[in-house]
């Protein structure tokens, strides 16, 4: 019994443990078990040095509960595996279609693709698969820590992310199969109609909101207490959409709120109205629904679908005369690989690492690529727009309650894992805490669209401080890489104690950043280029948002639990006065932190789009057999998380292929 349950931890253990390679990890599993030496015990659980508590309540479960169920079970608990299939040892030389990253669009698309058996697909991605833990939606923010994440950062600009360590914005992305969608939070958001049409109106054929709706509905088991009947929803897809299962009482505060101020409480993805709505999620009976496991995993066993997890790709390969690309140079157990593709590379390796790889292959602005030394096939824009979604945490209201908000630490108890395991309908069920969805107009938006808004409200049942105090996990100030210190004297007194915020979200920066290669190393981290409040609008947007907040909270719903703004004066803004319009643009430039919504380094365009890297087809300009299908080809703004729209185009894009190559 005692063995199991070390067996169970060492596993985890080096699941968790950076740079764990098949072999190594097949090494000291062994060497561990017989050894009863741990890696926890030697310090090395996670390279940033802290273990989420839920993770030793679960050691202590495992024990218990699934010690007498007998090995085959016990495997199911650990991680997902992807064997090739009919007993290969090893993949193939030559593939129809060559996928690069397993993300949301990446599965998505591999699996539509690979549906007639008679097209062979090669879908590869430098993350390992899942496991339990990925699945609970509460620990979502944890996995920014672990080896599921890139440890990207944005370069340093003066001015922005002050409180954070070494004064850079953290820019996790999701290393796994499945991509971001197996960390991400798991919001469910599509857009405003408005937001696709103006893509389309731009020349983007085929991306109207009419022509997206089509693959919503195909992608989505929507269940949301009725919601679901309505005609823009899908019931019948791949992937479940529904509502949290755990709520505290501020969701219905907040609603209340809400309507109060002239915000109906509405489906958010609906296609009418801007209001208030509870949270939609990619979850089903308390567990995380990523896109691998929904397109990836109940279709392991196709023939013509190869998944190579801990893979990396270093290079399309292009033929420089003819511009048509053949095939991916990859590294996978520390050597190198070329695989070919008689029909298309397709690249979905997410908005950071996709330009990377076209520019690392020669495709990228003429200037960059000579000034790193890498020869030039075809000069684009690559990287030239970048588009993000920027937050702002540090707006808190403290309540006079003990009882209303969530709090990590008092979740945690066994019989509550317990529950989860069962029927997943607890706190470990709630994304982070995060409750309702909120569009609003602010009165400084310039839109002529009422139907535009310029903010999102996201709505947590506590604020970012829900994790912290006694035994919190302190996850979430972990995930965005903001100093301790700064929250410890700024907030220390109301840490882990019940709490409110709402935090807002630029929904359509007017501040453009860009993406550049540091050097021509495939290893190496791009240059991430931010440009964060560089145009003043965006400030005063959330300075808007900020004053729209507090009159939410004077209403009486908030006022019931004595909600109050709380002065939690950072010590970057000692110079202005608490809560003057100077001192919150201060605090947004002290705690700016990013919800990941990286968009548009290989834009999609039509011919007279000069930044365009795609056309609306999404083939890269000038080069044949060459696409980009993820969701840095959104060309603009849109009022939405990405991991849906990254989806669509998954399947949007399978559709755009297989009607070029004749496919049915
Ligand atoms: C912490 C966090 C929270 C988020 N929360 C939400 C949310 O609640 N709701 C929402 O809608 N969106 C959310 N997002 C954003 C959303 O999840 C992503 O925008 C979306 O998943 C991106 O999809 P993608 O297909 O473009 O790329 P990804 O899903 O990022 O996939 C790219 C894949 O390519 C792989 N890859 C990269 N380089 C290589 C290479 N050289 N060789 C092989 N493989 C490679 C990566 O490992 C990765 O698996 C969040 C993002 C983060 C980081
Ligand atoms: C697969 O190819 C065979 C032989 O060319 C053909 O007879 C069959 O119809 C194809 N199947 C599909 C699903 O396209
Ligand atoms: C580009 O062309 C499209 C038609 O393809 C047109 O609708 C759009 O207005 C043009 N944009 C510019 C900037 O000329
Ligand atoms: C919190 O404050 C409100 C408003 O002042 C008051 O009605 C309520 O009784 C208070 N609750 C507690 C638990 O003190």
């Amino acid at each position: 019994m005692f063995k199991l349950y070390f067996l169970i931890f060492t596993i985890f253990a080096t699941i968790l443990t950076t740079n764990g390679d098949d072999e190594a990890l097949v090494e000291s599993i062994g060497e561990e078990f017989s050894t009863e030496n741990s890696n926890a015990r030697n310090g090395k659980l996670l390279w940033s040095g802290f273990t989420h508590p839920a993770i030793n309540m679960f050691m202590n479960v495992a024990e218990t509960f699934y010690g007498g169920q007998g090995s085959g079970k016990i495997f199911d608990f650990l991680r997902d595996s992807y064997e090739l299939p009919g007993g290969l040892s090893e993949p193939y030389s030559e593939y129809d279609f060559i996928i690069i990253g397993a993300g949301s669009a990446g599965c998505a698309l591999a699996e539509r693709l690979s549906k007639n058996r008679n097209t062979t697909v090669l879908l590869m991605d430098v993350g390992k698969p899942e496991m339990l833990f990925t699945d609970i939606p509460a620990m979502s923010p944890y996995f920014q820590s672990t080896d599921y994440s890139w440890d990207y950062y944005m370069e340093h600009q003066p001015g922005v992310c002050k409180g954070m360590t070494n004064e850079r914005c953290y820019w996790p992305r999701g290393k796994a199969v499945g991509g971001t969608s197996v960390i991400n939070y798991m919001i469910y958001t599509r857009g405003r109609p408005k937001d696709w049409d103006r893509i389309a109106a731009d020349g983007n054929y085929g991306w109207s909101y009419d022509d997206v709706i089509k693959y919503y509905v195909q992608l989505e088991k929507a269940y949301l207490d009725g919601l679901e009947k309505q005609p823009h929803r899908g019931t019948e897809g791949d992937m479940p959409v529904e509502f949290v299962p755990f709520k505290t009482k501020l969701l219905k505060t907040f609603l209340e709120a809400g309507t109060l101020l002239g915000h109906p409480t509405v489906d958010y993805n609906a296609p009418e109205e801007l209001g208030f709505g509870p949270v939609q999620v990619t979850i089903t009976r308390g567990h995380r629904q990523s896109a691998a496991k929904v397109f990836l995993h109940p279709h392991k066993n196709r023939r013509n679908l190869h998944i190579l997890p801990e893979t990396r790709a270093t290079k399309i390969l292009i033929d420089p005369d003819t511009k048509t690309a053949y095939g991916v140079e990859y590294v996978r157990n520390k050597m190198i690989h070329t695989v070919h593709a008689r029909k298309e590379v397709i690249l979905s390796a997410g908005p950071i690492a996709s330009p990377q790889l076209l520019m690392l292959s020669g495709v990228g602005p003429k200037d960059h690529l000579n000034d790193k030394g890498i020869s030039v096939i075809q000069d684009l824009p690559v990287g030239r727009v970048l588009y993000d979604h920027i937050c702002f945490p540090g707006l808190v209201f403290a309540l006079n309650t003990t009882d209303v908000a969530f709090i990590e630490n008092k979740g945690l108890t066994l019989s509550e894992v317990l529950e989860w395991l069962r029927n997943g309908d607890n706190i470990f069920a709630s994304p982070g805490g995060v409750e309702a969805i909120g569009y609003i107009k602010t009165h400084v938006s310039d839109d002529p669209d009422p139907t535009v808004p310029d903010i999102e409200l996201i709505d947590i049942g506590g604020s970012f401080l829900s994790d912290g105090g006694l035994g919190g996990s302190k996850a979430i100030r972990r995930g965005m890489r903001i100093s301790e210190a700064l929250i410890d004297e700024a907030f220390g007194s109301i840490d882990g104690k019940d709490t409110w915020s709402a935090i807002p979200m630029l929904l359509h920066p007017k501040s453009v950043g860009r993406l550049e290669l540091k050097d021509s190393n495939p290893f190496s981290n791009p240059k991430m280029i931010g440009n964060y409040f560089t145009v003043h609008k965006d400030v005063e947007t959330f300075v808007a948002a900020i004053r729209h907040i507090q009159r939410l909270v004077q209403t009486p719903p908030f006022q019931q639990f004595g909600a109050k703004l709380y002065n939690g004066h950072l010590r970057t803004c000692r110079e202005f006065e608490f809560d003057t319009d100077e001192y919150w643009e201060c605090a947004l430039r002290t705690l700016t932190a990013t919800l990941h919504h990286q968009i548009a380094t290989c834009r999609m365009g039509p011919e007279n789009d000069s930044l365009a890297v795609l056309n609306p087809e999404l083939q890269v300009r000038g080069i044949k057999n060459l696409r980009v299908v993820d969701t840095s080809i959104i060309p603009r703004t849109i009022s939405a998380h990405t991991n849906a729209p990254g989806m669509m185009i998954g399947l949007k894009g399978a559709d755009i292929i297989k009607h070029f190559w004749n496919i049915s």
